[in-house]
């Protein structure tokens, strides 16, 4: 067969406004008869041939005589979403032999994902066959992920097209952490959680069980822990072992992290005993850093730690457990004389010294109880020993220094999700950066990365919009290679990811679609309600604590709680006045010269509309300034392209008038931020320059 090597399509893109689009980006592969490579996270190598198989009724399945319920359960339900997406009528029941489809696992025995499971497979498929080919089980769920994404549409038809697949994750470690301490997140999102991470290929499911906020895991010999410190919302044993199945099943392992000694409240309320100072404790309601710390100078804290880690040991399979250990500010240490005599009696000369003493305690628990303990990076320190895996999420620096102290690292750092930056800037942040003076041998201990999702401003309502899709663009960064890093490409993918993800039952377009009918009440308000909020991004965690002083009890159903971080439209304007202002193809020029007019003359048009909505929903009144800036940065787009079209140079009047303009829109305000001034800038300046 003739290989060539795969193309990348920029194609155009969608521009969708609010709840409008202007056209369809899926509309253009459905008219191509040419592959859309809409794969994401990309994989490591591919090649694609001419042809493709259609998918037809006849389309049928073959595991190889392989019995594996996982391998089982996974084909079963790839072949539920590829009905689902086109309609087709499958016979499901895997074939003995000529197949269209055939799975060939070498090892089929795997029953739970570890760090060093075999996640390598291989896709080949020609006119008419798919061999998917893994050495593991969790291999082949990866295999069968990517053949969902393969699915398109050719000539009006679903296909499968002609492809040569190999592929292998660049890290072992690919994270989500989920704070569930903050706001308790019930199951259902935790299982959609887990669903949208399987589909972009993610396999660590990171639980911040523990904080001050809310100690969220029932545990049997200490009941108190979760009775007094969970205001009842907390997840059962029981709970814990479905949740640690339906992951495995996915190929993705369940890390819990108990955080320890700060951020340690919650437990203080029913064990209050094991503190370094004694005071009135309950569940804390603001968030922030506490003074709260175990007292790591008494035998009976570490009697409790040895109890707790072993139960919990017992509960979670998985070999690595996370102990936190960051923010503890030391105050309630230097403020106990029996805890400062502790430190003069063995010299040490800083909490943080005391820190490491306890980290190398709490570190001999863990292993003795047969797992590997991970850290934020507080812990980090010329004493530490070499088997702590550190996690920074303060710099990408302390990875450094620990590889070259010989610890094992994970990044988080840029990949903080509530700071609520473009999934472009986090995307382009790579676990090991450019002029990195790590040693081959040294890089080799950056395990990955983890995306981090902390609760303080979000609920089960939005924390689906504040993973996704950006998480998806970061899962490939940590399973794609090292130069992937096209952005348009990516946001060209990630559009496509996104509406598939949201398919799944995750809520990031639905949940916000669905919050904004509430605020406006009915369809129609909403719809207009949706063209601003389709501008605006939330402030990052500290803009909104700022302003806000959010606490565990501020109530978040709120026109910022429904827009989302990196809108579309912010890419996609990008795209569109680029288009406009430089294309050399006149038609593409005019089209984009339609696009952008349409899209603001409706931002002039809700401005009036949504005055009378807010009239009979106050709550709306919450973004009356946004209201009021929208329709007049909406005239600045249709002045400044006036200008263009007609080469008349702009009065200085004016220029002043929208500079002050787009000064005051690009201030953080109500909570919120316009996700759409820089290309706005640009034709304002292109105006200018008539
Ligand atoms: C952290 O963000 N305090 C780990």
């Amino acid at each position: 067969m003739n290989r060539t090597p795969v193309l990348r399509h920029h194609c155009t893109k969608g521009v969708s406004l609010g709840v409008f689009c202007l056209f369809a980006s899926m509309a253009v592969s459905a008219q191509s008869p040419v592959f859309q490579n809409t794969l994401l996270p990309e994989p490591s190598r591919m090649t694609t041939a001419s042809g493709s198989i259609p998918f037809t009724k006849d389309f049928t399945v073959s595991l190889s005589g392989a019995h594996n319920v996982i391998l089982e359960e996974a084909t079963r339900r790839t072949l539920d979403a590829m009905e689902a997406y086109t309609g087709v009528q499958l016979n499901k029941a895997p074939q003995d032999a000529n197949a269209t489809l055939t799975i060939q696992v070498q090892d089929t025995t795997g029953t739970r994902p570890t760090l060093d499971t075999d996640e390598s497979y291989s896709i080949d498929s020609t006119s008419n066959k798919v061999i998917l080919q893994a050495k593991t089980v969790f291999g082949a769920l990866y295999g069968l992920e990517t053949l969902q994404q393969l699915l398109q549409v050719e000539d009006g038809h679903y296909a499968i097209p002609a492809v040569q697949i190999n592929d292998s994750p660049r890290f072992p470690w690919r994270g989500l952490m989920l704070d569930v301490s903050r706001h308790f997140m019930p199951l259902p999102v935790i299982y959609r959680t887990l669903d949208g991470m399987a589909a972009v290929k993610l396999n660590v499911f990171h639980w911040h069980l523990t904080d001050d906020q809310g100690f969220r895991i029932e545990s049997k010999r200490f009941p108190k822990l979760t009775l007094m410190g969970s205001d009842g919302l907390f997840y059962t044993q029981d709970q814990v072992r479905d949740v640690i199945r339906y992951a495995s099943a996915r190929g993705i392992r369940v890390v819990p992290e108990f955080d320890v000694p700060g951020h340690v409240t919650s437990w203080f309320v029913g064990m209050p005993e094991f503190a370094s100072v004694q005071r009135p404790y309950a569940i804390a309601r603001p968030f922030g850093v506490w003074d709260g710390a175990l007292d790591p100078t008494q035998e009976n804290t570490y009697k409790f730690l040895d109890a707790f880690i072993g139960e919990m040991a017992d509960l979670f399979p998985d070999e690595y457990m996370h102990m936190g250990g960051d923010e503890s500010n030391g105050k309630d240490w230097k403020a106990t004389p029996h805890i400062v005599a502790f430190m003069q009696a063995h010299n040490m000369k800083s909490t943080e010294e005391l820190q490491t003493y306890f980290s190398t305690r709490v570190l001999a628990l863990v292993k003795k109880h047969h797992k590997q303990m991970v850290g934020w990076d507080e812990i980090l320190n010329p004493g530490t020993p070499k088997d702590a895996i550190i996690q920074s999420w303060r710099g990408v620096e302390s990875l450094s220094v620990a590889a070259k102290q010989g610890n094992r690292g994970i990044l988080s750092a840029p990949y903080y999700l509530d700071g609520m930056k473009s999934a472009e800037r986090m995307y382009l942040d790579d676990p090991i950066p450019d002029g990195s003076t790590l040693t081959a041998e040294q890089q080799k201990l950056i395990l990955g990365g983890e995306v981090c999702m902390w609760a303080e401003q979000i609920t089960p309502q939005t924390v689906d919009s504040r993973i996704w899709p950006r998480t998806a663009a970061l899962a490939e960064r940590f399973w794609s290679t090292r130069e992937t890093r096209d952005v348009p490409d990516m946001y060209r993918r990630l559009a496509v990811e996104s509406i598939r993800l949201d398919g799944l039952g995750l809520t990031h377009i639905s949940g916000p679609q669905s919050g904004l009918r509430q605020l406006a009440g009915s369809e129609e308000g909403s719809s207009q309600l949706a063209v601003l909020i389709s501008v605006l991004s939330p402030g990052s965690l500290h803009e909104r604590y700022s302003q806000q002083k959010t606490s565990q009890l501020t109530p978040m159903a709120n026109p910022v709680d429904y827009t989302r971080p990196d809108p579309p439209i912010r890419e996609e304007l990008v795209l569109l006045v680029e288009r406009y202002l430089h294309s050399a193809s006149p038609t593409e020029h005019t089209a984009a010269h339609q696009q952008l007019t349409n899209l603001f003359q409706s931002w002039i048009a809700t401005g009036a509309a949504l005055d009378s909505v807010a009239a009979e929903h106050p709550k709306l009144n919450q973004l009356s300034l946004r209201r009021a800036q929208l329709p007049k940065l909406g005239l600045l787009g249709i002045q400044s392209i006036d200008s263009i079209e007609s080469h008349t140079v702009p009065t200085s009047a004016w220029v002043e008038e929208q500079s002050t303009l787009l000064k005051a829109a690009a201030e953080h305000s109500e909570l919120t931020n316009f996700a759409i001034l820089p290309p706005l800038q640009q034709l304002f300046e292109a105006a200018g320059k008539q």
